[in-house]
C-alpha cells in the first residue's frame, strides 16, 4: 500500500507530529508543495496534518482542491490546535461536505510560544483575545503552552496500523 503523510504547519508543532508518525509507521512525510496531482493519485493511504489559525486549517485550500481525489482513498486527518473547543465548527468550516464522512479525524493539542510568533501572528492573537468576552478564555488564548507530546499520536498509529495490516492481509 503506497502511503504518505502530508502536513502543513507554521511553528513546528504539526511537523513534529508528522515526524513522529512517519517514524512510527515507516511512512514518508511531505509538504503539499512537494507533491503534484499525479503523485497524490498514486497513494492509497494518506495521513494529512494541519494546524489551525483563526478557525482555518492551513491545509484547507489543498484539501478543497484535491477533495475529489481524496474521496476514493483511505484518509486520516489530524488537526493541531490550541483549544479543545469549537472542534465541530472547525471541521464544518474547513472540510468539503462530500469528504467529511470518509475521513477519520483526530485533534491533537498544539504549542504556542508568544516569543516565537511573527509580529503579525502575535498581533492577530491579541486582536482575537480582545474580541473574547470571557476573561478565562482570554487569558488562555494568550498563555504560552506546549502540549506536543509523542504519546498523543498513539490513537492515530493504532488506526493507521490497522489500515496497513488489513491491506497486507488482503494482498
Ligand atoms: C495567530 C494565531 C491564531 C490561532 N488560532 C487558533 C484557532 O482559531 N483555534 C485553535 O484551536 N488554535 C488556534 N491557534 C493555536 C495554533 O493552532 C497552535 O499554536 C498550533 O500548535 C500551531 O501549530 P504549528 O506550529 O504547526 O503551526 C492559533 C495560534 C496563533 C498564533
Amino acid at each position: 500500500m503506497k502511503s504518505v503523510i502530508i502536513y502543513k504547519g507554521k511553528y513546528g508543532a504539526t511537523r513534529q507530529y508528522a515526524e513522529w508518525l512517519g517514524a512510527a509507521l515507516h511512512i514518508p512525510i511531505k509538504t503539499p508543495e512537494e507533491l503534484s496531482e499525479a503523485d497524490i493519485k498514486m497513494y492509497d493511504f494518506i495521513i494529512m496534518g494541519s494546524s489551525v489559525y483563526i478557525g482555518k486549517l492551513l491545509i484547507r485550500e489543498w484539501i478543497k482542491r484535491y477533495a475529489g481525489v481524496l474521496k476514493n482513498k483511505k484518509v486520516i486527518l489530524f488537526v493541531v490546535c490550541g483549544s479543545g473547543k469549537a472542534q465541530e465548527k472547525i471541521l464544518k468550516q474547513n472540510i468539503p461536505e462530500g469528504l467529511f464522512e470518509s475521513l477519520h479525524i483526530f485533534f491533537l493539542p498544539g504549542r504556542l510560544i508568544q516569543s516565537k510568533l511573527s509580529w503579525k501572528d502575535r498581533f492577530m492573537l491579541r486582536m482575537g483575545a480582545m474580541l473574547v468576552k470571557d476573561t478565562e478564555s482570554k487569558k488562555f488564548m494568550l498563555q504560552d503552552r506546549d502540549n506536543v507530546k509523542e504519546e498523543n499520536i498513539n490513537a492515530i498509529v493504532s488506526v493507521s496500523s490497522d489500515v496497513l495490516e488489513a491491506d497486507s492481509i488482503s494482498l
